[in-house]
């Protein structure tokens, strides 16, 4: 079973989050564990004081280094081993990219949560990896723990009820999603694309594919360029990036004509 820690302030937040909805199933199920390690615990104050003014001054407290390590410590011991990343505005930006690393090469995943102004330099010689989940300053790491937990976990084998979707899903190769659709086939007006009506699992298959390159192309065009080089000969075609290449005629038979790429097109496109 995978093994989710956070170590944190506000054990609360981990609680509400982690007991619902999928992630909740998933630890009734036994699949996923999770545990939540107090850091005002490992204060070796009498007041369980965790933070203090920052050396130089200036505004806010600073989180004392510590009862932060010896909760990582503990975290760690707990966990008997697993990655330990700091959430830090600070740190890398995290990416689906990440969720997989991290899904792949730990069983057990250690969330550490700073507040206050930040957490005293020294705490980060016992983390493995700082990670900020985008460009803005929460009031606590917390926030940005369940984030990346929450996206982690998704990735662990029989957390999601339905394995499937963990895979066709927008960023699993780069692109974003296809746009979906379900009943009714026509709401105020507006109707379902009638390629997804036809049954014809091949056309839905080239149609999607294409919304989901026209969509990336769009929304997130720094994503589109790099993932343009993966695009095959007859995807460019197919979205209008490449010239449609000269059909060549056959002599015998009618079951389709092959394009340059060596695919073959449908008899209903000639
Ligand atoms: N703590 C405060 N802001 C944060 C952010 N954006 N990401 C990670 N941890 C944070």
């Amino acid at each position: 079973m995978r093994h989710i820690c956070f170590v944190s302030l506000f054990p609360e937040y981990f609680e509400a989050a982690m007991g619902c909805s999928i992630m909740g199933r998933a630890v009734a199920r036994g699949v996923l564990d999770y545990s939540v390690v107090q850091i005002r615990d490992f204060s070796l104050d009498r007041h369980r004081r965790v933070d203090d003014a920052p050396y130089g001054g200036g505004a806010g407290l600073v989180m004392k280094p510590e009862p932060m390590v010896a909760a990582i410590e503990s975290a760690r011991s707990r966990c008997q081993g697993g990655r330990v990343v700091l959430m830090t505005p600070q740190g890398a930006v995290f990416s689906q990219q990440h969720a997989r690393r991290l899904s792949r090469e730990t069983e057990a995943l250690i969330l550490v949560c700073g507040h206050y102004e930040g957490v005293d330099e020294r705490v980060s010689g016992y983390v493995d990896e700082e990670m900020t989940i985008g460009d803005y300053v929460l009031t606590g790491g917390e926030l940005a723990a369940l984030v990346v937990g929450d996206a982690v976990c998704r990735l662990w084998p029989g957390v999601l009820g339905n394995e499937a979707s963990a895979v066709e899903e927008s960023f699993s190769e780069g692109w974003l999603e296809y746009p979906q659709y379900t009943r009714p086939a026509c709401f105020r007006g507006e109707a379902v694309p009638s390629v997804l009506l036809g049954g014809h699992h091949g056309e839905v298959a080239r149609w999607r594919r294409c919304q989901s390159i026209e969509r990336t192309r769009e929304r997130r065009p720094e994503l589109f360029e790099q993932l343009l080089p993966t695009l095959s000969l007859q995807e460019r075609v197919w979205t209008g990036l490449e010239p449609a290449p000269p059909k060549v005629r056959r002599r015998h038979g009618n079951h389709g004509v092959s394009s340059s790429d060596g695919q073959k097109t449908p008899d209903r496109e000639k």
